[in-house]
């Protein structure tokens, strides 16, 4: 019994070029949605710039800082997050965690800034309490004027 064998003509690849070029798009493809994925989550450097200029208002009857107007409550504007503490203190620090750069939420039966994601807490002063953030967080000064409705965030 005889065997033949396909003839290779132009338009046949063969399997070596082909595995070649396939091998490169997928490495391509897996490059492309590494790099995306590293840097689509969270701030790509959570480092804080302290040096970095801040100063702005927050207006209370705006509808977006109702938050403001109850103690125990925050807004995030413009990368800092101002919290109304139990005891009437307005707060304010960098948004971002240290660690990652998840934005943090303020709890004040803790008076304290956490992070969603892996736990860190931040006492008020931008300190951190528990890591593995290991870098303070940029505290703020406040300025409320409730007789104007305004909160002045600044450094
Ligand atoms: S991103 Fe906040 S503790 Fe990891």
């Amino acid at each position: 019994m005889e065997t033949t064998l396909p003839t290779m003509d132009q338009s046949t690849m063969h399997r070596q070029e082909f595995l070649r070029l396939v091998g490169t798009s997928i490495g391509a493809i897996l490059l492309t949605r590494c790099m995306a994925g590293c840097s689509g989550q969270g701030n790509a450097d959570p480092t804080p710039d302290p040096s970095q200029k801040v100063d702005f208002t927050l207006r209370l009857d705006d509808k977006a800082n109702e938050n403001l107007l109850v103690k125990g409550g925050y807004v995030i504007a413009n990368g800092v997050i101002v919290a109304q503490t139990k005891d009437g203190q307005f707060v304010a620090v960098s948004a971002d965690c240290t660690h990652e750069g998840t934005q943090l939420v303020y709890k004040s039966a803790d008076n304290m800034f956490y992070c969603p994601l892996h736990l860190s807490r931040f006492d008020t002063s931008g300190k951190v309490v528990v890591g593995p953030a290991t870098l303070p967080l940029t505290k703020y000064t406040t300025e409320p004027n409730l007789t104007a409705g305004t909160v002045r965030v600044h450094n």
